[in-house]
């Protein structure tokens, strides 16, 4: 498939919502997995894509907070447990997902976790790194098939304007465990510039077939993303974000857009915020550390692929 060049800008802005982004879009027919189906963006993602007609693959840390969300919303979800720092469980998840033989319409990489206080580790990884990373370089790679299946698969991933306040270098490749230096927010910078370095890559690895892979920054909307910041940086950060901040309405429109406009069919490789195409960081241009990350991945995870 030729790839247009650029992608091209719409009539949205940031007061858009994700119900009007999807205005007219009919989705029946089409299956969209969502991670973080629960909460946030994710839950608000759901419930507009399933009222187009998508069937939902709903994924939270357990099948039961799936299944509550799935009972809150209209439409019709196949909820599932994908525990995204558990390889084990994602590998599971996974298979649990190919055995439906579904072709995925859309994969919206969306599940987060934002400044952990303390360090954290599992597997020898810092835990913002596994979480909103590796997890969903296992989820994708397992479901790839399925998604090269579908007549224009689309791979999203939620990545934010976060990405630009990353460790040095960019990604630490010589401190994925966190162990010689620890700084929350950044190691959450290079997660979130994890998640577009693997979009961009992915990308790259799609040309030739139908499906598509994406990036975007959903804005500054207050969800229980703040929950490890404490109540009182939250209520700061609130405040001081008040001017540029959105409503989870308006925040899950970007996700929703380049998942499911028609006018984004055959684009792949951009970064959106606002529903426009927006500018990443030059560490995210980089296509060498793209490749590495991709490659350092694939060693991480050699044992779940
Ligand atoms: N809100 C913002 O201002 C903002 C800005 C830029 C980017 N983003 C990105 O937007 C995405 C959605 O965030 P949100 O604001 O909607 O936050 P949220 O309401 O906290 O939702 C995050 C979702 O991720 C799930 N999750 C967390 N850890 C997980 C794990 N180990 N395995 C599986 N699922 C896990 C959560 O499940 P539980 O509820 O069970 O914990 C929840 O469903 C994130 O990727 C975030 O980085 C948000």
């Amino acid at each position: 498939m030729n790839r247009p060049a650029k992608a091209p800008q719409s009539r949205f802005t940031r007061r858009s919502t994700a119900e009007e982004v999807t205005e007219g879009i009919d989705l029946k027919g089409k299956t969209i997995l969502i991670t973080g189906c629960n909460s946030g963006l994710g839950f608000e993602t759901m419930r507009v894509l399933a009222a187009r007609g998508a069937t939902i693959i709903g994924a939270a840390r357990t099948r039961v907070k799936a299944q509550g969300a799935a009972q809150k919303i209209d439409g019709e979800v196949i909820p599932v447990a994908c525990e995204l720092s558990d390889l084990d469980g994602v590998a599971a998840c996974a298979d649990e997902i190919n055995v439906m033989r579904r072709p995925i319409d859309g994969l919206i990489c969306n599940a987060g976790i934002m400044a952990l206080p303390e360090l954290q580790q599992k597997y020898g990884l810092e835990m913002q790194f596994l979480t909103n990373h590796l997890g969903h370089f296992v989820l994708v790679n397992r479901l790839l098939k399925r998604v090269k299946e579908a007549p224009a698969g689309r791979v999203v991933m939620v990545s934010s304007l976060g990405h630009y306040t990353t460790v040095a270098g960019g990604i630490n490749f010589d401190n994925l465990s966190g162990a010689k230096r620890y700084v929350p927010f950044m190691f959450y910078g290079q997660s979130k510039l994890a998640n577009l370095l693997m979009s961009n890559e992915l990308s790259r690895k799609l040309e030739g077939t139908r499906a598509t892979s994406n990036a975007i920054h959903p804005g500054i909307i207050m969800t229980p993303l703040s929950r490890n910041i404490g109540s009182l940086q939250t209520n700061l950060a609130g405040i001081l974000s008040w001017p540029v901040s959105r409503s989870v309405e308006q925040g899950a429109a970007t996700q929703c857009y380049v998942a499911a406009s028609p006018a984004l069919e055959g684009v792949s490789g951009h970064y959106f915020a606002d529903c426009n195409p927006a500018r990443m960081s030059a560490h995210a241009q980089s296509r060498e550390m793209a490749a590495r990350l991709w490659a350092v991945s694939e060693e991480l995870a050699a044992d779940y692929l």
